[in-house]
């Protein structure tokens, strides 16, 4: 291990090397490559800096434009906005600052700028949804993460073109959903002796171990690729952390009872680290920021999600075993709260991104719901600590920066004095200063939107995306540091909902066990009025019932309240009373839900293959249940609340199918919370049908999410029925492509009643 002070003295010999190595060999064969563009490793952002760190520039997803912003001076004011594809993810400037490439994840395309004339000179086909770009360390070639086709595109920075698509799976596998990227950099000219680390967005079950419900039933995955044979060469497991520090008062899967709430202590839980947002090399080893998933119950929000800093060892490629859950020493914090008694004291919700000092072992973790950014060390070992206390009475000392709405990216200049994060909500980037760990300036990168529809949705976003928010305007809550939307920002629909979408995590709730479900489903785009019946079970027919999540799932006050502002008793599920309508907020999150697009397939619908396969969809009867703009007959034909004829057990008893699914034997088919956890779970009057919108990346598939493909869910005839179409290699095939191809693209089939 090098000592502090020798490695950074070899980090400024490099430095000096990288600025005087192409001048000593000005003419010689070494000045056609590109100049040598830093001597740090480089990982994709929202959000970066020009070499000369004058300018920087950030993506605006909901705007399809990136900005510019002159920090020069202290200037920090935004010079120019560049329209570019749809959604843009990413970006990153070439070596020489000439041109900017955008990963445009809705369009499948990145966007070349030039710096010289801020107009957009080539847009460069690339795979499905690319959420990544990153550049090798001279800057030769880009590197493009397609999330929805399993593939990095490479392309010649010199050429534009795309020279290779390298492959992380044979075909396209919703399973394998490349969402960040890190590339080492060993200070030489030579870019083809580097590895790329590329994150999978979702835990994965091990190879042939399926335990839905488990704290441990996960793990995280990290590819790696060789830039010169540009092919996958490893694959690393991000191991779960078996003990958080947070226990709980019970566990379903291992049938120990819940005890008293005032007695949570009996049980130890893990949490495996899912939503793979980011990835960032410093030294000889790689951090990721993830989202700790614990789907065992009992549910209650300090043992729902964690944050875990995970650390890669670079030179076994294997998990360091240095795994830290940043939210531990939270819990023995003394509770501190603003004027409106928002929590100060929160944890470090939904980690999206984070980056380092180039000069010191210290950096920032950006919490995407907590609306902050957090500093963290690393001892010797690499091991990161947010300085929290260790025990009850210990004050600890974490330094929280709160910064704007919902941020997702972070870069820090190459001077370690100024950190930029971008901000997705509220639009803005926040300049803080990192020496004295205090915000100097909020820059506008985009406006936020002017027409009441849009400003409505916009609102629905910022509650969908954030832990803490509305600000209580001196409204009470239960009590002091609660939130309205969690209990000390420690939980958000975000954190099972990523995008709106599926974390894959089947969360053992009080139906049984039941996998997050992608709100991509909830709405018929172009005419919202058509809603489906929710849940699995059917047991719940408007957004606004999510209500309860809040309130019990992530320990929040709650948005619909009565006059005097404490929690309204009258929310249920089904009946007594609609829940539309009560509160403009909550109304408003329902408003976003019908937004959500279904995630992109990267199968055509004008492939022969996909349109034989219709054909066979009808055939094989799947349109029984899975037909009409939803795809599926779940719609919700009645005016909250429904008629109590309707209803059995608390479900919407018309559109439950008995399909053969629920398997009794299973250690996961159980109640996962409350005074009956434990006894049989829910499902023996059927299921409500899944949508298949979007069907290829939102996985793993049925209620229980116990299936990781297509062909898996055509092995059950009580589902699928015997026709010969099932029979047939080659039919079966189409039919499967035909529905991995299903989103918001493909022609529905008109609804079976
Ligand atoms: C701890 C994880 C978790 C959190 C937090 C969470 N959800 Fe969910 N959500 C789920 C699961 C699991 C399901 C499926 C439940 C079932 O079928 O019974 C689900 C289902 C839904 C559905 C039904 C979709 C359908 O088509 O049937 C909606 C709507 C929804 N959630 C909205 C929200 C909102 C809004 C929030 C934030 C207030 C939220 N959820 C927070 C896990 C979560
Ligand atoms: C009788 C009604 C019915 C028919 C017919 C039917 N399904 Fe389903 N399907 C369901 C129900 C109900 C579920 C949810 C079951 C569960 O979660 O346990 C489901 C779930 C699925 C899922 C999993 C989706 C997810 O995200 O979890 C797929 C894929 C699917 N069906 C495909 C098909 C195909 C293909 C056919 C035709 C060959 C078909 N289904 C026929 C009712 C039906």
């Amino acid at each position: 291990m090098l000592s502090r002070k020798r490695r950074s003295l070899i980090i400024i010999g490099l430095f000096v090397l990288g600025v005087l190595l192409p001048v000593i060999n000005k003419n010689s064969e070494i000045t056609k490559v590109k100049a040598f563009a830093s001597p740090f490793p480089n990982n994709s952002s929202p959000i970066v800096l020009n070499n000369g760190n004058r300018f920087v520039w950030v993506v605006n997803p909901d705007n399809n434009s990136v900005t510019r912003i002159d920090i020069g001076d202290e200037r920090n004011f935004p010079t120019i906005t560049i329209a570019v594809g749809r959604e843009p993810q990413s970006l990153v400037l070439s070596a020489d600052d000439t041109k900017v490439y955008v990963a445009n994840t809705v369009d499948g395309t990145v966007s070349v700028i030039s710096t010289a004339t801020s107009q957009v000179v080539n847009t460069i086909k690339v795979g499905t949804e690319p959420r990544a770009v990153v550049l090798s360390p001279n800057g030769t070639k880009l590197y493009v993460a397609n999330s929805n086709s399993s593939s990095l595109s490479v392309i010649d920075t010199k050429t534009d073109k795309v020279t290779k698509e390298i492959r992380l799976s044979a075909a396209p596998d919703g399973n394998i959903r490349p969402y960040a990227l890190a590339i080492t950099n060993d200070g030489d000219f030579d870019d083809n002796d580097e590895r790329i680390l590329v994150t999978n967005f979702l835990a994965q079950y091990r190879p042939n171990d399926v335990r839905p419900g488990f704290d441990d039933g996960k793990a995280g995955q990290v590819f790696i690729i060789d830039t010169a044979r540009e092919l996958l060469t490893d694959t690393i497991t991000v191991e779960p952390m078996m003990d958080t520090g947070f226990s709980s008062n019970g566990s379903a899967i291992k049938r120990i009872a819940a005890g008293p709430s005032d007695r949570p202590n009996l049980v130890a839980t893990g949490a495996f680290p899912n939503l793979l947002n980011s990835i960032v090399i410093k030294g000889n080893k790689a951090y990721l920021a993830a989202t700790g998933s614990q789907p065992d119950g009992p549910v209650r929000f300090n043992t729902n999600v964690q944050s875990l800093l995970s650390v890669i060892d670079l030179q076994s490629n294997r998990d360091a075993n240095l795994t830290t859950n940043m939210n531990f020493g939270i819990q023995f914090e003394p509770d501190k709260f603003d004027l409106q008694n928002n929590p100060l004291t929160r944890f470090v919700t939904v980690p999206y991104a984070l980056a380092f000092k180039k000069t010191s072992n210290t950096g920032y973790v950006v919490s995407s719901l907590s609306n902050m950014i957090v500093q963290v060390n690393l001892d010797d070992q690499g091991k990161g600590s947010i300085n929290a206390p260790k025990a009850m009475g210990d004050p600890g000392n974490i330094t929280r920066i709160l910064v704007g709405k919902n941020p997702r990216g972070i870069i820090i200049r190459n001077d370690d004095t100024r950190a930029y994060v971008m901000n997705y909500v509220s639009r803005d980037v926040t300049v803080v200063d990192i020496v004295n760990n205090k915000v100097i300036a909020t820059v506008t990168s985009a406006p936020q939107p002017t027409d009441q529809r849009s400003q409505f949705i916009q609102r629905g976003k910022e509650l969908f995306n954030t832990s803490i928010g509305p600000i209580f305007d001196g409204q009470a809550a239960t009590f002091k540091g609660q939130g309205r939307m969690s209990n000390h920002g420690m939980g958000g629909c975000f954190e099972c909902h990523p995008e709106g979408l599926s974390d894959g995590v089947v969360w053992m709730f009080p139906d049984g066990p039941r996998r997050a479900i992608p709100l991509n489903w909830d709405f018929d785009k172009k005419n919202p009025s058509i809603e489906r019946v929710y849940n699995f079970s059917a047991n719940r027919d408007e957004v606004q019932d999510f209500e309860l999540n809040t309130r019990n799932v992530s320990g929040g006050a709650g948005l619909i309240r009565l006059a005097n502002n404490e929690q309204d008793p009258m929310v249920a599920n089904l009946t007594p009373l609609a829940n539309t309508g009560r509160n403009p907020d909550q109304d408003a999150i329902a408003a976003y839900v019908s937004t959500i697009r279904a995630p992109i397939s990267p199968f055509s619908q004008d492939d022969l293959d996909v349109k034989k396969g219709r054909k066979l969809f009808e055939k094989a009867g799947c349109v029984t249940c899975h037909s009409g703009s939803l795809w599926s007959t779940a719609i919700r034909d009645f005016s909250p609340p429904p008629a109590a004829d309707r209803i059995k057990d608390g479900q919407i008893l018309s559109v439950l199918k008995k399909v053969g699914t629920l398997d009794r034997n299973k250690t996961h088919e159980i109640i996962g919370t409350g005074a009956t956890m434990g006894q049989p779970s829910r499902g023996d009057d059927g299921f409500n049908p899944s949508s298949l919108l979007g069907v290829y990346a939102n996985g793993p598939y049925l209620h229980d999410g116990s299936l990781t493909t297509i062909d898996q869910v055509l092995n059950n005839p009580n589902h699928v029925g015997t026709n010969k179409v099932l029979s047939s290699p080659k039919k079966r095939a189409q039919l499967i492509k035909f529905v991995l191809s299903i989103d918001d693209r493909t022609e529905p089939f008109p609804l079976k009643k």
